[in-house]
């Protein structure tokens, strides 16, 4: 989804990103108590919405090429782009990846995390918790002289370790005033390749971990991407600015 040139930020435009992705990690937090049992998907759109609103922000993803909703809420063996619906109810010892962008003042925040729905399974654990860690040891490659492969190398080697799979159709991505840009950040491949890191950049890193294959498909809607399998799978994802020495994460409360 890398669209356009790859763009340093000033400290100034940083800040606004923080502000950005402050709002986003404020979201995230205020709607992890909807995630219960009997709650449907669009029930915590709907709330994304109007909070969302009521901080005078805007919801990135309505309408963003034609994405019919305010956040992406993807269930289980959904990989990530899941469209919220009111047929869509939670239930106990379900996964589901809430994936929030607000716009505030111009800037995007883009955040998400994979929540438990009641308690659940050993498997569905493991593979949270890993995907979370696969992330956190994506972000420590971050620092200036860095390469983007250093970023994926990092999350694959880890995460095979564990015995799942990285998903290779998405990617993380440069964000700013643009929601999808340059650079591209995938999130498996060999260290000392890809763009070196330099103060200014801002981009995510959002990988999705499987359970069993990492290939995907996309559903009718055009959106929905599951495992091909139908196994699990799950994404953590932050907005992050490269420093002088090394990383800052923007999108925490
Ligand atoms: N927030 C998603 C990401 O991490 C993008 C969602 S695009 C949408 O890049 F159109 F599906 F909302
Ligand atoms: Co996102
Ligand atoms: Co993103």
């Amino acid at each position: 989804m890398a669209t356009e040139r790859l763009v340093l930020l000033s400290s100034r435009e940083i800040a606004k990103m923080r502000q950005a992705g402050r709002l986003a990690a404020e979201l995230l937090l205020h709607l992890e108590p909807m995630v219960k049992p009997g709650v449907s998907t669009l029930e915590i759109n709907d709330e994304a919405e109007r909070w969302t609103l009521a901080h005078g922000a805007k919801s990135a993803p309505l309408g963003y090429k034609g994405f019919p909703k305010s956040l992406c809420a993807s269930v289980n063996e959904v990989v990530c782009h899941g469209i919220p619906n009111a047929k869509q109810i939670l239930r106990k010892g379900d996964i589901i990846n809430i994936d929030v962008t607000p716009l505030v003042d111009g800037y995007h925040g883009d955040t998400s995390k994979t929540f438990f729905v009641g308690e659940p399974s050993p498997i569905a654990k493991r593979l949270v918790e890993v995907t979370e860690e696969c992330l956190r040891r994506g972000i420590a490659e971050v620092k200036p002289g860095a390469r983007t492969g250093d970023i994926g190398a990092a999350i694959q080697e880890y995460a095979e370790a564990q015995g799942f799979s990285v998903v290779r159709n998405f990617a993380g991505h440069g964000v700013h005033r643009v929601f999808h840009t340059e650079p591209e950040i995938l999130h498996y491949g060999k260290r000392g390749t890809g763009k070196k890191l330099r103060q200014g950049m801002v981009f995510t890193i959002e990988p999705m971990i499987n359970e069993g294959t990492w290939e995907v498909e996309i559903l009718a809607d055009g959106w929905t991407s599951i495992t091909k399998d139908g196994k699990l799978s799950a994404q953590f994802e932050h907005t992050l600015a490269v420093t002088d020495s090394g990383v800052e994460i923007l999108t925490l409360p």
